[in-house]
């Protein structure tokens, strides 16, 4: 027997059962960022090597352990993209979008990581990005932030995720903690897990947020990154947590929080739950007023953030378990006779010009009229439109509600109105994802 072949490890189909789902949610979201003023950019999917190297930063593990790597034809070093800001900095650069401009840029798409797979970790998974740049307030930090609980609350899962917000300081400020943290940390060498030893000269900061349960102990007698804060990015995060008060949005401030990518300053944040085991993080980003300067652009501020889409998903569905993710079938056509076959082809093209925003399929593959309605009811179609010989003779049809038996003949000329009425007056018969 032929080997079948199988998706590559980590790497998922979205199949049509959970289609709508994903679209319904993708919709809201993007309804929310346009809400926002933010406008989408689409960048490809891969890019030079260099540049998530360089914007990312060389001591990271999506840099060291986790980019999908590879020459093309010249031999040029060519990454599959590991997550979208760089990306949306490249483009913003290389198009000129930055100069004396404010720019609100959204994107959606698959990033790739060579990470362990495990539910809510994927190979290939999707964001929704929203970079800002021309600004650099805490008031913008705190509408991103403000942007994303709307998301939360209008997917209603907004009592299933918290916010965790953090303040990094400037680079100015990690150089004088990273000396008092080595100090501090060379003083318990013996104590640190092989992953700190690994990072203490190269990225002591990152040891901060070391999910190693001794590690975590051995920090909580350390001095805190927060308390070695110069005032400009003190007062940033006073502000921002100010604004956060004021807006209702409830945070813990998490004092380790560092994230994994080099680029932040200042403002860092995740949305996590508890609801998905170790990967809780749905949503991630902060401040980056360095990269695009880092990049070759202008010395311009930047904030954003990026949504987990599949983890996002898995949330909803699990506050949502009897969520419906298929769309029904709205009218279903049968035919009975030659001259009705031939005439249902036709009738179902004008019925579909008439009514764009509903599902109409029509029965193919024979059959007598039972077989056909028992296919419409398989399909757990709304309404079934029958074709007979005399109605097609007469300019009728015979239109039929699942739901309730009821059937009556109408003209053809009068069917697209009778079928529109009958689809959206019965609130049950939306095609609503939630109930
Ligand atoms: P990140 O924290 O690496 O940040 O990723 C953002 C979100 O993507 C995470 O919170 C998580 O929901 C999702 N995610 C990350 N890795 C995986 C994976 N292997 N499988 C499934 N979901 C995953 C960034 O990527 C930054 N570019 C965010 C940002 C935008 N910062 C500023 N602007």
């Amino acid at each position: 027997m032929t080997k079948t072949i199988k998706a590559i490890r980590g790497m998922n189909d979205v199949l049509p059962t959970d289609i709508s789902l994903y679209q319904h949610v993708e919709t809201v979201l993007a309804q929310i960022l346009f809400n926002y003023g933010f406008n989408e950019i689409r960048t490809p999917l891969i890019e030079c090597t260099h540049l998530f190297k360089r914007a990312i930063g060389e001591d990271t593990d999506i840099i060291n352990r986790e980019m999908y790597n590879f020459n093309d034809r010249h031999g040029e070093g060519i990454t599959l993209r590991p997550e979208g800001t760089a990306g949306c900095v490249r483009a913003g650069i290389e198009h000129s979008l930055f100069y004396n401009q404010e720019q609100r840029l959204w994107y959606m798409g698959p990033m790739f990581r060579y990470e362990r797979p495990q539910k809510g970790r994927y190979r290939q998974f999707y964001q929704i990005g929203s970079e800002v740049f021309g600004l650099k307030g805490p008031d913008i930090d705190a509408e991103l932030i403000i942007m994303t609980a709307r998301c939360w609350k209008i997917l209603g899962i907004d009592n299933h995720v918290q916010l965790e917000i953090n303040s990094i300081g400037s680079i100015e400020t990690r150089k004088n903690y990273h000396h008092i943290l080595v100090n501090m940390l060379e003083k318990n060498i013996k104590k640190l897990d092989n992953d700190s030893k690994r990072r203490i000269y190269s990225n002591p900061i990152r040891i901060l947020d070391s999910k190693n349960p001794s590690m975590q102990a051995l920090l909580d007698d350390m001095p805190s990154l927060i308390d070695y804060l110069d005032n400009a990015s003190r007062e940033h995060f006073t502000e921002l947590c100010r604004l956060l008060d004021l807006a209702g949005v409830s945070y813990h401030i998490n004092q380790r929080l560092v994230r994994g990518l080099d680029y932040y300053n200042n403002t860092v944040f995740e949305w996590i739950t508890n609801s998905l085991g170790s990967q809780g993080a749905i949503c991630a980003g902060g401040r980056y007023d360095y990269l695009v300067k880092l990049l070759g652009g202008p010395d311009i501020p930047a904030v954003g953030c990026a949504i987990g889409l599949e983890r996002l998903i898995l949330l909803v569905r699990s506050v949502f378990p009897l969520l419906k993710t298929q769309k029904v079938v709205d009218i279903y056509l049968i035919s009975s006779g030659q001259c009705a076959k031939n005439s249902m082809l036709t009738f179902a093209e004008y019925l579909r010009n008439q009514l764009p925003e509903f599902k109409i399929m029509n029965h193919f593959g024979g059959g007598n009229f039972s077989a056909q309605f028992a296919r419409a009811n398989k399909l757990a179609a709304r309404l079934v439109l029958a074709l007979g010989e005399n109605e097609v003779a007469d300019h009728q049809c015979t239109i039929k509600d699942l739901s309730n038996g009821i059937q009556k003949t109408v003209s053809q000329y009068h069917a697209a109105g009778t079928l529109r009425a009958l689809l959206t007056n019965t609130p049950e018969k939306k095609n609503k994802i939630y109930d």
